[in-house]
C-alpha cells in the first residue's frame, strides 16, 4: 500500500488539516452517486451500504463534502446538548504499522443549538439517509443521562432519518456503566417513552451502539433490555478500552482500525446468534476495523446490512467509498 501523503503529518496536523481539504472537495465536485447493493429499511433507501461512522462529522459542517465521495449514508455525531471541549492532553494518535487509531476526544462538540442551525438550511430529501449519533454531557450525571438523549432526539427529529444512542465511548467517565444491568432499563425506557408521544411520522428509528468489551453475558442482556425497551437495530462496534495496547497506545481512551478488526466481528458474530428470530426488521451495522474492500464484503456476508468506517479514512482517505464500490461491481 501506498502511504498517503497526510500520513507525513503529525495524527493532531492531518486532524486539524481534514476539513480543509474535505471543503474545498465538496465545493469542487457535485455529489456522487456510487449504487451497489442498495438496500431499503423502514422506507428509508440506501444507495450502497457503506457509510461513514460516528465521530467523522462530529457538527454537521461536511455533509456535502462527505455527499462528493459516494458513501452510502453519513452519521452525524456525537452532538451533546451543551457544546464542550475535548478532554485536556492529547486526544488522537495512530500507529501506521498496524494501521491503528487511539483517540480519547470525550464527545468535544458545539452543542445542539448549532448542529441544528447547520442542518436545517440543508434541503431536503438529503442525498443520502441521515443518522444521528446523540450522547450526553460530561457533568451530566448517569442518574439523569436519558434526558440529554431526549432532548438530542427532541432537537433533531425533523433532521435525522434514524438516532444512534451512544453510551459506548470510552472516553466520557462512566458512560458504559450505563449499559450494566442495573441501569441499562432505566436509562433506555424514558427515551422510549419520550418518543412513542410524538406524532406518528416523528418517531424516528433509535439504534443502539455497543462497545467491543461486553462480556458475553453483557452482551445477552443488553440486547435482550434493548429488545424490551423498543429499539429497532444496533451499531457493533465502537472503539476498544482494551485492544491494540501493544502497539505503544496508552492505557486509557479507545482503539480503532485494524487492531479492532477481530473484535468488532467477533461481536457481531456473537449477537446474530443470539439474536436469531429477535432480529426480524431490526438493522445491523457493523463498525470497526473495516479497512479493505474486502472486509467491507466479508462483514455483508456475514449478515451486517450496513457496515462504517471511519480509520480506513484516516488511512486511507475517502477515496476508499469509489475503491469500495469498483470492487463491489467487478466481484
Ligand atoms: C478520532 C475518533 C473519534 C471518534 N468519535 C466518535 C464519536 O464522537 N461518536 C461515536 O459514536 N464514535 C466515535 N468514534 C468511533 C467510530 O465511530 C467507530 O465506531 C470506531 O472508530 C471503529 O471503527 P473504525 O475501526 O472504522 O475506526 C470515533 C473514532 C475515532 C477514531
Amino acid at each position: 500500500m501506498v502511504k498517503k501523503p497526510w500520513l507525513y503529518l503529525s495524527p493532531e496536523m492531518a486532524y486539524k488539516l481534514a476539513p480543509l481539504a474535505l471543503k474545498f472537495h465538496g465545493t469542487f465536485y457535485p455529489t456522487k452517486k456510487l449504487r451497489w447493493q442498495p438496500f431499503e429499511w423502514k422506507g428509508i433507501h440506501f444507495d450502497n451500504p457503506l457509510g461513514i461512522s460516528g465521530g467523522v462529522d462530529k457538527n454537521a459542517e461536511h455533509l456535502k463534502d462527505w455527499w462528493s465521495y459516494g458513501p452510502g449514508f453519513l452519521e452525524l455525531g456525537t452532538v451533546t446538548p451543551k457544546a464542550q471541549q475535548a478532554n485536556p492532553g492529547k486526544i488522537i494518535d495512530r500507529n501506521q504499522d498496524a494501521m491503528g487509531v487511539w483517540n480519547k476526544m470525550g464527545f468535544p462538540n458545539q452543542g445542539l443549538a448549532r448542529f441544528r442551525k447547520r442542518i436545517e438550511k440543508l434541503n431536503r430529501p438529503y442525498a443520502t439517509p441521515v443518522f444521528i449519533n446523540v450522547g450526553k454531557n460530561r457533568n451530566t450525571s448517569n442518574e439523569n443521562a436519558h434526558n440529554d438523549y431526549i432532548r438530542g432526539m427532541l432537537e433533531l427529529v425533523d433532521f435525522a432519518d434514524a438516532f444512534v444512542i451512544n453510551i459506548s465511548s470510552p472516553n466520557t467517565k462512566g458512560l458504559r456503566d450505563l449499559f450494566n444491568k442495573e441501569s441499562l432499563s432505566a436509562f433506555l425506557n424514558p427515551i422510549f417513552e419520550a418518543r412513542a408521544e410524538l406524532s406518528e411520522s416523528s418517531q424516528k428509528p433509535m439504534l443502539l451502539k455497543l462497545s467491543p468489551d461486553h462480556t458475553d453475558e453483557q452482551l445477552d442482556n443488553i440486547l435482550q433490555v434493548s429488545l424490551d425497551a423498543g429499539i429497532d437495530g444496533w451499531i457493533f462496534t465502537n472503539t476498544s478500552a482494551t485492544a491494540g495496547r501493544q502497539h505503544g497506545f496508552p492505557q486509557e481512551g479507545g482503539v480503532s482500525g485494524a487492531p479492532l478488526t477481530e473484535l468488532s466481528k467477533t461481536a457481531l458474530v456473537k449477537a446474530l446468534a443470539r439474536l436469531a428470530s429477535d432480529r426480524e426488521g431490526k438493522l445491523i451495522v457493523s463498525s470497526g476495523g473495516i479497512m479493505t474492500p474486502e472486509q467491507v464484503f466479508e462483514r455483508l456476508e456475514m449478515g451486517a446490512d450496513l457496515v462504517q468506517v471511519y480509520s480506513a479514512l484516516i488511512f486511507e482517505g475517502p477515496g476508499f467509498f469509489e475503491t469500495v464500490a469498483r470492487q463491489a461491481e467487478s466481484r
